[in-house]
């Protein structure tokens, strides 16, 4: 590249729309009529990546507010001071027990975890305190895990759990007591297998930090940001449902789905509106935070009313 300029010009011209429109004009002029020189099939290639990362072409927010402005209540229900006794947890020999009704139970490291596929993904995200965020995670779809271990038929649900170590979570000792710990979560089995769940193991490319949930964290975009469990140490594949930490804690504040919609208020906050961090206008709430033709599908006869 000559200079700057000229840089910037390029990346002005390279966004996600112009790719969106160069893909429709291929689209429009039929297979027959590509010449298929690998020039041209390496960029259909880039353009078809890059499409998929971004479908909606979202905007990032800043790397600072998305790892400063956090829950973790482990550590404390205070997010400046969650941030600061973060910074002594250093995961390092990361275990992951993958059990219950599966054909193949087995322990994961995280070098286990990077030889899955790996994807990037920017998604909306959503907290239940009505803000929210777009970030650009890192990681595996959760799908390729649940092909690999393959669940016996009578799987219906996954849970998953995050690290119990009292010496590390100064929350989960008897200082506070805020949740019942370990912090828990679940999911359906066919929404698990939705290709947008992820674990998540990076943000910007970057390794998790811990206040994001190192090493390894859930992401469900559709679903209230308390889903996204942190810090995974064991996903059990179960017959029946369980209660999630928030769940046990007040069903008529946390429901089991939590999937985010816009006229079904949560007792202390409307979910009619959000803040996206980084901005000063509120926006409107997004049924399933925009993913319904995604997952609408899976809750085609479910009230959503009464399944909050
Ligand atoms: N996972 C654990 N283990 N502990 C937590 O306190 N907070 C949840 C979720 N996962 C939480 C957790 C909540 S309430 C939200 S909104 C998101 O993490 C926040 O993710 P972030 O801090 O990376 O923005």
């Amino acid at each position: 590249m000559k200079n700057y300029k000229e840089k910037n010009q390029l990346q002005e011209k390279i966004t996600p729309e112009f790719l969106f429109n160069k893909r429709r004009e291929f689209l429009k002029l039929g297979a027959g009529s590509i010449v298929a020189s690998s020039l041209v099939l390496s960029s259909l290639k880039e353009l078809f990546a890059l499409d998929s990362t971004n479908p909606y072409n979202l905007k990032p927010t800043s790397y600072e507010d998305i790892t400063n402005y956090i829950n973790f209540y482990e550590f404390s229900v205070n997010k400046q001071k969650a941030v600061k006794l973060v910074q002594n947890f250093k995961p390092t020999n990361w275990n992951i027990e993958v059990s219950g009704e599966v054909e193949k139970p087995l322990n994961l490291s995280m070098q286990d975890i990077e030889k899955f596929p790996q994807v990037d993904r920017i998604y909306r995200f959503r907290c239940v305190e009505a803000w929210g965020m777009v970030v650009p995670w890192g990681g595996i779809e959760l799908r390729e895990l649940i092909d690999f271990i393959k669940p016996k038929k009578n799987a219906k649900y996954v849970s998953f759990t995050t690290l119990l170590d009292k010496n590390i979570f100064k929350d989960q000792g008897t200082f506070f007591k805020t949740l019942p710990y370990p912090y828990v979560e679940v999911l359906r089995l066919d929404e698990a297998l939705n290709p947008l769940t992820l674990l998540a193991t990076r943000i910007y490319s970057k390794p998790l930090l811990p206040q994001n949930g190192a090493p390894i964290r859930l992401v469900v975009p559709w679903k209230y940001g308390f889903k996204s469990i942190k810090s995974i140490v064991k996903i059990e594949f179960l017959e029946s449902r369980i209660k999630g930490t928030w769940e046990k804690l007040d069903p008529r504040e946390y429901g089991f789905y939590a999937n985010v919609n816009p006229n079904v208020s949560h007792p202390r906050w409307s979910q009619a509106k959000e803040t996206k961090l980084g901005e000063v206008e509120k926006r409107d709430t997004l049924l399933f935070n925009g993913y319904e033709k995604e997952v609408g599908y899976l809750y085609k006869d479910l009230d959503l009313v009464k399944n909050f």
